[in-house]
């Protein structure tokens, strides 16, 4: 269904009517208060114009009843504005629990995608309908800037820390996504389509692609390679450094009594700088692994801490490969 005002983009998403609704709002009080006021100028300046040229006006006093009536009505419509447009915020950046997640690395000048199951793409991403899918985003150079305008989303992608939004795409189909943030020559180049498929759709899409290793199993090699079992154990269960076990989006007590709760950008700030933030109980012993792990790597690192959570289940749409299908145990 097309838009029924022009110039809107296509309304595909769960966020999109709200959107939608506030912005038309804000427009038509615009609209309707720059009409009153020009009619009114117009009218007085008719009205009240010099008739002839030894006319002295009348002096104005001034009026309290019609100030206070002027102030406190458009203070009534400011403040509709704004509970709505918090009410919608809100809405937008709660984060999204049970989502799909993808991994995203912008580049100068292309998208990476990395679904939770091994798929990646360029420039394109495979999403289901009904579902909410939120996006991890971080960059390998400059910030660039995911926009998907039918889903009415849009969020920067900044070096050295991760991003995310979400969304839930409301009906199939394909929709454009631009990089809204201006990044060197080929910017306007930088853009892409969000396929929206049906359930089963996507089922065989993930199938037919399957085979790739899963950011978390790379990241599994990554722990063990660059040395991590060494403190934090073989299977994470912890050591002279803390356990990593169910960390993930738990409440960590650090050295100087602060508890902070571990997302993804905890996890990346302690792999890269980890004298930022120490667990209370531990020393300061862990080197920095800067400058020795790509965007994408650390990724994966984090996708294996988090696929150590207990609490949270495992992504609902992963499909084990084929030979561990029997056997897999699934976290109780
Ligand atoms: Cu990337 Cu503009």
């Amino acid at each position: 269904m097309q838009s029924w005002f022009p110039f809107v983009p296509e309304s595909a998403s769960t966020l999109s009517s709200d959107v939608d609704a506030l912005y038309f709002y804000i427009s038509g009080v615009t609209v309707f208060f720059t009409l009153l006021v020009s009619i009114v100028v117009i009218f007085f300046v008719i009205r009240y114009r010099r008739r002839n040229p030894f006319e002295i006006p009348r002096p104005i006093e001034g009026s309290h009843k019609l100030e206070t009536l002027w102030s406190v009505i458009p203070l009534l419509i400011a403040m509709t504005i704004f509970f709505w447009g918090a009410k919608v915020y809100f809405a937008q950046y709660r984060p999204a629990h049970n989502a799909i997640e993808v991994y995203v690395v912008g580049k100068q000048w292309m998208w990476k995608f990395q679904h939770a199951t091994g798929q990646r793409e360029i420039n394109e991403l495979h999403v289901p309908v009904g579902r909410k899918v939120k996006l991890i985003m971080t960059t390998e150079d400059v910030i660039h800037d995911v926009f998907v305008p039918a889903f009415r989303i849009k969020e920067d992608v900044v070096p050295g820390k991760y991003t995310t939004e979400w969304f839930e795409a409301t009906k199939p189909g394909r929709y454009n996504f631009f990089c809204a943030e201006y990044c060197g020559m080929n910017h306007s180049g930088m853009r892409g389509y969000v396929v929206v498929m049906e359930p089963t759709e996507y089922e065989n899409w993930l199938s037919g692609n399957a085979g790739q290793t899963s950011p978390a199993a790379a990241g599994r090699a990554l722990y063990e390679s660059l040395g991590c079992v060494s403190c934090h154990g073989a299977n994470a269960e912890g050591g002279r450094g803390p356990a990593l076990l169910g960390v993930y989006d738990s409440k960590v007590v650090l050295n100087n009594n602060q508890t902070i709760t571990a997302d993804e950008g905890y996890i990346r700030e302690s792999i890269l700088n980890p004298q930022a933030k120490i667990v209370t109980g531990f020393g300061p012993i862990m080197p920095s692994f800067q400058g020795q792990i790509t965007e994408e790597q650390l990724l994966q690192v984090v996708a294996y801490v988090k696929s150590l959570s207990t609490a949270k289940p495992e992504t609902p749409t992963a499909k084990p490969a084929p030979s561990a299908k029997p056997s897999a145990t699934p976290a109780r």
